[in-house]
Formats: C-alpha cells, sequence, structure tokens
C-alpha cells in the first residue's frame, strides 16, 4: 500500500508500505525522520501524526492508553491523531494519507 506523508517545513512525499507492517515501522523504513522514541510500545506519543478526514474513520478504534497519550500533546485534534504505532498497514488503507507533527519529529 502506499502513505502519503507530510512533513512539517519540509514538504511532501510517498512512501510504499508492507500490509502488516505498523505504520510508524514503514515511515522508519522509508527513512522518515519520525521519533518513535519507545519504538512502538504506546508509551511516548512521538510517533503522533494527523490523519486525513479522509480516512481518519477507516481505522480501528482508538484505546484508552492511545487516547491518553495523544492529549498530551499540544497538536492533538480529536478528529485526526492517530499514534502510528497503533495502525496497521493494510491494504483497505491504501492511499493513506497523513502529516508529521512538530512532536513526532527527530531530534
Ligand atoms: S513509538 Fe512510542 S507511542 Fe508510538
Amino acid at each position: 500500500m502506499k502513505i502519503k506523508v507530510a512533513i512539517p517545513e519540509r514538504g511532501e512525499t510517498e512512501i510504499e508500505a508492507r500490509s502488516g507492517w505498523t505504520v510508524m515501522e514503514a515511515l522508519r523504513d522509508a527513512g522518515i525522520p519520525i521519533a518513535a522514541r519507545c519504538g512502538g510500545g504506546c508509551a511516548c506519543a512521538s510517533c503522533h501524526v494527523h490523519i486525513d478526514p479522509a480516512f481518519f474513520g477507516k481505522l480501528a478504534p482508538v484505546s484508552e492508553d492511545e487516547t491518553d497519550l495523544l492529549e498530551s500533546s499540544d497538536h492533538y485534534d480529536v478528529g485526526a491523531s492517530r499514534l502510528s504505532c497503533q495502525i496497521i498497514c493494510d491494504d483497505a488503507l491504501d492511499g493513506l494519507a497523513l502529516s508529521l507533527q512538530p512532536d513526532s519529529l527527530e531530534d
């Protein structure tokens, strides 16, 4: 599946992602500078992305732990925010569009 990625102040790109991987893993594998400090453990929120409205409703529901972490972000948007390590790539999400947030960029 393909993922369209917008990076603050660096423009947009498109990556290829393997089904079954998390979106965070796909971003890292493609060299996107996402911090993801806890390595996908749903414990840091530094893999926070905003999901395009056309795809947000297609994602699996947000867990309570994920919501708690997202709410700690200055860039939290209840209708767009997700942790990219909690989204599994699937062909049904082909074309998924997302934007990294300032708190999810590598230092
Ligand atoms: S990588 Fe830490 S919560 Fe996603």
